[in-house]
């Protein structure tokens, strides 16, 4: 990739990781609505290194996700040198990014995640030695203000002193989990004291918001997470300030979605589209019948049959 593919002369919307959801069917259609930048669902170094072929399936990625971003989450300085060299083998990547805001305890245990912002240092010489093994053109690395209280500064000056090339900012502390209120004017403060880009992250669910956001911190993008679950959609509309989108072209992108994972899943598909269809029903009249319906199916027809059907029909409720 040219560094053109991912420039920061102009803001930039990126889709967020979301383990779960982010994987290469939903990445395929949220980037057909101008996603600039798409990361992969968190991949951990260990399985990457142990030749998971789970783990090695979630790097794949949609022919039209270009650039294209890897998340990697890792507390050991060598197994992430290993996982990097095995990322180096694949191509069509070009940022690998490092995660350091996942407040999972599963993860927080084995010292990943967010436990890296209580150990600057390690920290540090993960990105560095991430750097100086990548054969791709950015290292990047995403983080929260802390773990319980904040130390934003330190932590985004240590991400930029150790070479990383941007850094994406969920702006709460690991114990804000995901509800606590989003302190903007941290973002703010660490866009201030680093010269590396910084993409703005939390809560941002409209044009207005992210409009916003990228005032009030002078943010080089903003990262959209649950705002683009059951509305891939929503790039369309922060890029062109538009609410409305045609319910056509909704009933289109849905089941382009179900027919994405029935290619990548083969019919275990259909399960792992379930959650899917809970989103996009929201605030359709007869969405909770669907859902029982959708539950029952295992037969990738009968259950494309089904969501085709309802969203011809049903009319949105609110
Ligand atoms: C279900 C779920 C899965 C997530 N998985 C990841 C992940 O794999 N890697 C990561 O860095 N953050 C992950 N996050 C955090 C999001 O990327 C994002 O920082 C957070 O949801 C706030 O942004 P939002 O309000 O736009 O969703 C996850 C969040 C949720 C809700």
């Amino acid at each position: 990739m040219s560094k053109k593919n991912l420039s920061f002369e102009m803001p930039i919307y990126v889709l967020a990781p979301l383990a779960g959801y982010t994987d290469l069917p939903f990445r395929s259609v949220v980037k057909k609505f101008g996603a600039d930048l798409t990361v992969s669902e968190m991949l951990s170094s260990n399985a990457l290194v142990h030749g998971s072929s789970k783990t090695l399936s979630m790097i794949e990625k949609s022919p039209n996700e270009d650039p294209y971003s890897v998340q990697i989450a890792g507390s050991e300085v060598d197994v992430i040198k290993r996982a990097v060299e095995i990322l180096n083998e694949q191509e069509g990547i070009d940022v690998i990014d490092l995660n350091c805001g996942c407040p999972v305890p599963k993860i927080v245990g084995h010292g990943s995640g967010s436990s890296l912002l209580l150990n600057l240092p390690l920290m540090g010489s993960i990105i560095r030695t991430m750097k100086e093994t990548s054969n791709k053109e950015f290292t990047s690395v995403k983080i929260r203000l802390g773990f319980e209280k904040k130390n934003h500064i330190d932590i985004a000056k240590v991400v930029e002193d150790s070479g990383a090339d941007f850094l994406a900012v969920h702006g709460r502390t690991r114990a804000g989990k995901f509800k606590s209120a989003v302190d903007y004017d941290a973002i703010k403060e660490i866009k201030a004291a680093v010269k590396i880009p910084v993409i703005a992250n939390g809560d941002i669910d409209s044009y207005e918001k992210a409009k916003w956001v990228l005032e009030h911190t002078g943010a080089d993008g903003v990262m959209i997470g649950r705002g683009a679950v059951g509305a891939p959609w929503i790039f369309h509309q922060l890029k062109s300030g538009t609410n409305e989108i045609d319910r056509n072209v909704k009933h289109a992108i849905i089941l382009e979605h179900f027919d994405k994972m029935i290619e990548f899943y083969g019919s275990y598909g259909v399960v792992m589209f379930r959650k899917h269809v809970h989103t996009y029903s929201k605030g359709y009249s007869g969405a909770s019948a669907l859902r029982q319906s959708v539950n029952r199916v295992a037969e990738p027809q009968e259950c494309r049959a089904m969501i085709d059907d309802f969203f011809r029909n049903s009319e949105t409720v609110c």
